[in-house]
């Protein structure tokens, strides 16, 4: 998960998942007193991989920060520094080891600088920790954090620390995430999966799945709006199966309880799973008007036969009548979904199916990837029969198509006028331009206009809806005049 999922990334951003996302205007309010103070040591968190990450990042920040450290965006600054890692694919491992390479000057220059690995990495970093030691003061998996500032501590007195084990109960209720972004907050509302896709690392990473209490996920929700956020995103890696036992309460339910709670606030989720996405949940998304019209529904394959190589419980004829469902409800929503190339013994034809179904279904975005062996899951065993070059040119192939489809579906929205939440400088021209997201998680650009005189802006600051009418589109980007 982001940032939500770009949409329509371009062929080099397809592995958008692993863009480090420093986080560094903290929120001064939420800062502990003493953390704040000058003389406060130091953390720099570095992020990798999908929004559950982010999210836990927020929450280590918010147990550190407990703890009395002050946060930095510096790593040269830094007496503590962590790298939440992604083991989703070997691409995204190699990036973190470059990393910590990297990390080891910094090492160099400062002998008592504290360096933690955490994250989805971290069991598989244990082993690798005896041979990289002087780099690697600490591995911790996703499920204890708590322990962080006592391991930070005995690594400081020059004891190494590993704390690894996974937990079935372990959500992290009382801890107030320590949120570092101004407008927009993630809100874990379960953590781990059971699902068991027999390509996917996260179930073992994150272990079991387990959720919040849901009362406990709508005060949170509260508490956000009274602080100025603007928009929340409901996290987990598969929200359809979320259960909040004691209180009988599904997803549809969370969601209709939070839209209820916090009706000025832009509320979107992720992910939803193509098995379990009720027809309540439909329902819900289309009867609240906060509730963003966007859904990322992961299809992976166009084959039923691949798909149930990969375990994922559903037929293509399933979820083509899902998607029907989604928008005879809400003929306006936008879709996104993940694919993966090149599974073991997927055929030419097999491919041919993914890419007729995406132009079937006309999405507005796809996170396309090469499938990536990975060690514990069932498709581990199988032989990684297809060659490296064939999975680049099927991805090529629906990466080209896609493009056309995502280009092609923005042009329609040529003349619209679209109600944007306004984000900030854009990432191209922070100078000259601005940017926004539409209800449907569409990236929107428009000039900025500053009066250089009395450096006053054009009557909008960050977090406010604007209406913008669209001019000209890209695959991935919508470009207007605000009105
Ligand atoms: N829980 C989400 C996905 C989490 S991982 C879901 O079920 O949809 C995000 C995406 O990474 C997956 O949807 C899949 O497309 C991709 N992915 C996961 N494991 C992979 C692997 N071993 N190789 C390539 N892509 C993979
Ligand atoms: Fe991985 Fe499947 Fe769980 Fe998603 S639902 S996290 S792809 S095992
Ligand atoms: Fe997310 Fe990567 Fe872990 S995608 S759950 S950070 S393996």
């Amino acid at each position: 998960m982001f940032d939500l999922p770009v949409l329509a990334p371009q062929p080099s951003l397809t592995s958008d998942f692993l863009t480090p996302r420093l986080h560094d205007n903290v929120l001064a309010s939420s800062m502990n007193a003493h953390a704040a103070s000058a003389n406060a040591p130091k953390l720099y968190v570095e992020t990798y991989g999908c929004q559950m990450n982010v999210s836990d990042s927020e929450i280590v920040k918010g147990v550190m920060n407990q703890s009395g450290y002050a946060m930095t965006d510096k790593p040269d600054d830094a007496d503590v520094i962590f790298v939440n890692t992604c083991a989703i694919r070997d691409n995204a491992e190699k990036k973190v080891h470059e990393r910590l390479m990297h990390l080891k000057y910094f090492k160099k220059r400062r002998k008592d600088l504290v360096v933690g690995v955490l994250g989805c990495m971290a069991e598989r970093m244990r082993d690798e920790l005896m041979e990289t030691k002087q780099i690697v003061d600490l591995v911790v998996g996703p499920d204890e954090y708590r322990r962080l500032p006592e391991l930070v501590e005995r690594a400081g007195g020059g004891t190494k620390g590993i704390a690894v084990k996974l937990s079935r109960v372990e959500t992290y209720d009382d801890i107030e995430p320590l949120r570092t972004e101004g407008i927009s907050a993630w809100i874990s509302i379960m953590r781990g999966c059971d699902k068991f896709c027999t390509f996917c690392v996260v179930p073992f990473t994150r272990g079991r799945e387990r959720s919040r209490a849901a009362h406990l996920i709508v005060d949170e929700a509260k508490r956000l709006h009274d602080a100025g956020f603007k928009e929340i995103s409901l996290l987990g890696q598969n929200v359809n199966s979320y259960k909040d036992e004691a209180e009988n309460i599904d997803f549809a339910d969370l969601l209709r309880q939070t839209a209820r709670a916090v009706p000025q606030m832009r509320i979107r989720y992720t992910t939803s799973h193509p098995y379990d996405m009720s027809d309540k949940l439909i329902a819900t998304m289309a009867e609240y008007d906060n509730i963003c019209k966007y859904i990322h529904l992961p299809v992976q394959s166009g084959s039923d036969r691949v798909l149930q190589a990969m375990n994922r419980h559903y037929t293509v004829e399933h979820y083509k009548e899902r998607i029907r469902k989604i928008r005879e409800y809400m003929p306006k929503c936008a879709l996104s979904t993940d694919i993966i190339v090149g599974f073991p013994t997927e055929t030419v034809e097999e491919h041919r199916m993914t890419f007729d179904l995406m132009a079937e279904v006309r999405y507005d975005g796809a996170f396309m990837f090469l499938y990536s062996p990975r060690e514990r899951t069932k498709a581990w065993k199988m032989e990684d029969d297809i060659s490296h070059d064939e999975k680049v040119r099927r991805l090529n192939e629906i990466i080209e198509q896609q493009q056309r489809i995502a280009g092609e579906i923005n042009q329609i929205e040529l003349g619209t006028v679209q109600h944007v939440l306004v984000e900030g400088p854009s990432r191209r021209n922070p100078e000259t331009e601005w940017q926004g997201r539409t209800d449907t998680n569409k990236i929107v650009i428009f000039p900025h206009l500053t009066d250089k005189n009395t450096s006053t802006h054009a009557g909008y600051v960050v977090g406010d809806m604007i209406n913008i009418h669209v001019e000209r589109a890209s695959a991935a980007i919508l470009y207007g005049q605000i009105i």
